[in-house]
């Protein structure tokens, strides 16, 4: 997008955000990129960093839906090549349609991230804009029409496997993933405190109503300012995700392998809520290790070993002691948290959940034997899918009687196989998989 860039640097700060957002969204749309990698704040101000991610975001989230009302728009197809006209147009439609920003304000912004020598499509992004301006609810409702995917701006293939799965939720899962999500704190130690530390700084915020260790802010800030952040005091986690360390019923004096860790928020959990566990940390994937060190340094808690591997294959890292506890945070579609993470309707493809699955029963399989009689195994994941969920833990059992399913605490989610199912939305949390093993006495 050279020359939307170069336009961006001499142009007004409106324009500019306009710009970097249709960078980002093309990013996701044309080239596959994760939306946070194809975001570029730098040199941006707060405000401005506020507005090129909700532009940016929200775009993505409604791609599929403006994509239909852009397509009506255009009396022919745009050429392929034109990605940066596409992304520009879609970044203006979603303005026009989901924000407050004034319609002429939106559509000049917008107009102006594009170079003056592209006057022709200026001229078509002017004009687009503004007919869908002149009646954005008949457009809207023209583009609902075409398929529930389309009105709800997800991926046919995954509206059929959420109504497969939900036959009385799903649209409630649609709805939640399209809504912009909280941002959720775990709070170490006193949690009454912490809420008044933030109000005494001027942060709005609510103890989760049922996750004691969870509190929701008001809206989005940089959470390095957050009073307590820097020293791991409160850390950025799901309600949801902050039920797997309570759910490992850990003991003082236990080995913990904790099996997919990075970036080592349920990690930090767990170690901050026993002392003296003798945790083994384990990810194969040396960038996100990374980001694992950095969480671990900012709370000042550290496993007895962080290593890099394949938990699938214990025969390259253990070190022949059995565990006394497991956590499997499988790697999944991350079809749960899609309203945190919208580009995820955009790159999952159906194609890549039996690939998923095989990893996922491959973790359970290599795992389950170094568990130690009478001890858990918990797997998690971020996924709202049946087959990478209750499925993966029913076959791991068929194959393993000994592997017992324990009852979860009911006030969460539905029975879902041997486990509970969160679905997004549910007491305003992200949708997660929980099933807790134990492993029977022969
Ligand atoms: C859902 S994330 C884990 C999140 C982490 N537990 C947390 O709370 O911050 C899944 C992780 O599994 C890791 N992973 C993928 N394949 C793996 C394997 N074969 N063995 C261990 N970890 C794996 C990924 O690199 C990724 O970091």
């Amino acid at each position: 997008m050279a020359e939307a860039s170069k336009q961006a640097q001499a142009a007004p700060r409106g324009v500019a955000v306009r710009c970097r957002a249709a960078t980002a969204v093309s990013g996701v749309l044309h080239s596959g990129r994760r939306l946070e990698e194809a975001l570029d704040y730098q040199g941006l101000g707060r405000s401005d960093r506020a507005l090129l991610r909700e532009l940016a975001t929200g775009t993505v989230r409604w791609a599929i839906r403006l994509r239909t009302v852009l397509d009506d728009l255009l009396d022919r197809p745009l050429p392929r090549r034109e990605t940066e006209v596409e992304a520009l147009l879609l970044v203006g439609l979603y303005q026009l349609a989901h924000t407050n920003i004034p319609p002429y304000a939106a559509v000049s912004a917008t107009v102006g991230a594009l170079s003056k020598s592209k006057a022709w499509a200026r001229r078509l992004i002017n004009g687009v804009l503004r007919r869908f301006g002149r009646e954005p609810g008949q457009r809207l409702a023209a583009a609902d029409a075409r398929s529930v995917g389309v009105a709800n701006a997800h991926p046919e293939w995954l509206v059929i496997a959420l109504e497969a799965a939900y036959p009385d939720a799903w649209q409630g899962v649609l709805d939640a993933n399209n809504q912009a999500p909280p941002l959720t704190l775990r709070v170490v130690g006193d949690r009454a405190a912490y809420l008044a530390e933030l109000a005494a700084a001027g942060i709005e915020a609510q103890a989760h109503p049922l996750v004691e260790t969870a509190v929701n802010l008001k809206s989005f800030r940089p959470v390095a300012s957050l009073p307590g952040f820097p020293e791991g005091r409160a850390s950025v986690q799901d309600a949801a995700a902050q039920l797997a360390a309570p759910l490992m019923e850990t003991r003082s004096g236990e080995r913990v392998l904790d099996a997919c860790t990075a970036p080592g928020g349920k990690l930090a959990h767990l170690l901050s809520q026993t002392p003296d566990l003798h945790v083994t940390a384990l990810d194969p994937d040396s960038d996100r290790l990374d980001r694992t060190r950095e969480t671990l340094e900012r709370t000042g808690l550290a496993p007895e070993a962080l290593l890099r591997g394949d938990a699938a294959r214990p025969q390259t890292w253990w070190d022949g002691v059995p565990f006394d506890r497991i956590l499997i945070d499988a790697p999944c579609s991350g079809s749960g948290v899609i309203r945190r993470h919208p580009d995820i309707k955009h790159l999952r493809r159906p194609e890549d959940v039996g690939p998923m699955e095989d990893r996922q029963q491959a973790l359970l399989e290599g795992l389950w034997p170094i568990l130690r009689p009478g001890g858990k195994l918990l797997y998690v994941t971020c996924s709202v899918l049946p087959e990478e969920n209750g499925e993966r833990v029913a076959a791991l059992q068929q194959a393993h009687p000994e592997a017992r399913a324990e009852p979860l605490p009911q006030q969460w989610g539905r029975p879902a196989g041997p486990g509970c199912q969160i679905l997004p939305g549910e007491a305003g949390t992200d949708g997660f998989y929980y099933a807790r093993l134990r492993k029977e006495t022969p």
